[in-house]
């Protein structure tokens, strides 16, 4: 994990460690895998790691679907207060401190690639060996982090590692400034572009160039994942997926929105409020890292226009489409609470209002901790699956990301089904 001593990666590298040595704090509720059950009342962990040992074939037959107690979890972390785990479980607070001894190993993260033209961190907390634009350049950053890599695959004998970008929201790249093919992205590195190509994109590049066989998820909301890097994964027969976790508010926006366009109620405006105590709220407070996240954040009404177009006409008479307005505030005394409070307008007969209004308090790590295991588990079932490009991927994984690559529908039961239809059996 990149950002290995934040709130999500300390507490789930905690929970799987708690797991493992049998402690029964951990529920894993919020984990689709480890608690939803089908139709046919099958939990879905046993019908993916049968749908997962089919699609491997009699070849394959001793692999299996792996359960959370099996997961071996380190990585990078910048910050000098969260340079262990234990250290960043104390200082995330998140965990309760007679609990922290659950998890039996303190992991040492490793350094990690800072660069602060992406995100800023106070001068007093970054630790002394991060490496920056200033002291290694891109080639030196890569080949450091891809040795890491491989390194800690040998060190604890695995066969396949998910990099996963868990650091702060980076400032968004221009589209036009991206890398859209290998070579480009060759020549950047080349060239020593870090002005763009940030610390996520590094984490991810590394994964495609590892000896290990390696997979990528970036759960923050900036646009690490260029076109040029999805072609490079593509090439190398890996997975890339992922834009912004979709964990709380805009999870239920989907079911929402979903129910009022099925029933044939159209929107005209939502507007949506959040306020964040964390670490995370306060590094988004800088506007260009807020905009990363509001990007993710607002992409999906126009994916519900084009899903209804009796509700919602594309031609010029309709007056804009539907409205929305998304605000993010940092509150430090709110803590790791989220807080969200949301406003959906819509239309009635006679041209009469219907509103609806939801409030969200919860703690923000604990709704992404257990979609974490979700999207590992899921991509690794994917990864097994021969012909599988980014983009399928991306698409089959919508359910767990604001704004995945590739959208087939904006709602939730369509994301839910298209994602068990292709791994369960
Ligand atoms: N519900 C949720 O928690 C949620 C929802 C959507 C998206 N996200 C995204 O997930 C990410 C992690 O969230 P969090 O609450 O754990 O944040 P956090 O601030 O608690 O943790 C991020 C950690 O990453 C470290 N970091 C930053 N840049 C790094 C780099 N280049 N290399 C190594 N470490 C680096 C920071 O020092 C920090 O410890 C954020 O980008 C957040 O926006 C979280």
């Amino acid at each position: 994990m990149a950002g290995a001593g934040g709130n999500n990666a300390s507490t789930f590298n905690w929970c799987c460690q708690a797991s493992r040595y049998g402690s029964d704090t951990v529920s894993w509720y919020g984990s689709i895998l480890m608690n939803a059950v089908q139709d046919n009342g099958k939990s879905i962990y046993k019908s993916v790691r049968e749908g997962h040992q089919s699609r491997l074939g009699a070849a394959a037959q001793h692999e299996d679907i792996f359960t959370p107690e099996e997961l071996v979890v380190g990585g990078w972390e910048i910050d000098n207060r969260k340079a262990t785990l234990f250290a960043a479980l104390a200082q995330n607070e998140i965990v309760s401190p007679d609990m922290i001894g659950k998890a039996q190993n303190d992991t040492e993260f490793l350094a990690g690639v800072y660069n602060d033209a992406f995100i800023t961190l106070d001068a007093s907390r970054l630790r002394g060996d991060v490496m920056t634009p200033r002291n290694f350049t891109l080639s030196d950053q890569l080949d450091v982090v891809t040795s890491d890599i491989d390194k800690f695959a040998a060190t604890h004998e695995l066969d396949e590692i998910v990099v996963m970008y868990s650091g702060n929201t980076e400032i968004s790249i221009d589209t036009s400034d991206q890398p859209s093919t290998i070579c480009e992205l060759d020549a950047m590195i080349k060239s020593d572009k870090q002005d763009v190509i940030p610390p996520s994109c590094v984490y991810a590049i590394a994964a495609a160039r590892a000896s290990t066989s390696c997979m990528f998820v970036n759960t923050a909301a900036q646009n690490t994942l260029s076109q040029g890097l999805i072609a490079l994964f593509d090439e190398r027969g890996r997975l890339a997926v992922g834009r912004d976790l979709k964990t709380g508010q805009t999870r239920l926006k989907c079911v929402l929105t979903e129910y009022m366009t099925r029933v044939g109620i159209p929107l005209t405006s939502i507007a949506s409020h959040n306020t964040l105590g964390n670490s995370d709220g306060c590094k988004l407070r800088p506007p260009r890292n807020c905009q990363s996240k509001l990007n993710t954040k607002s992409s999906m009404t126009t994916a519900i226009e084009k899903t209804n177009t009796l509700l919602y006409p594309p031609s010029e008479s309709h007056t804009g489409g539907i409205e929305h307005m998304v605000n993010i505030s940092y509150v430090r005394s709110h803590g790791d609470d989220k807080r969200a409070y949301d406003e959906y307008d819509a239309t009635l007969m006679f041209n009469r209002p219907f509103s609806t209004i939801t409030r969200m308090v919860c703690p923000d790590t604990l709704l992404a901790v257990p979609i974490l295991l979700d999207i590992i588990v899921f991509l690794m079932c994917l990864g097994g699956t021969r012909g599988m490009h980014c983009r399928s991927a991306t698409a089959l994984l919508a359910l767990f990301f604001k704004d995945p690559i590739k959208l087939e529908s904006p709602f939730f039961s369509a994301q839910y089904n298209t994602l068990m239809t292709a791994v369960c059996k």
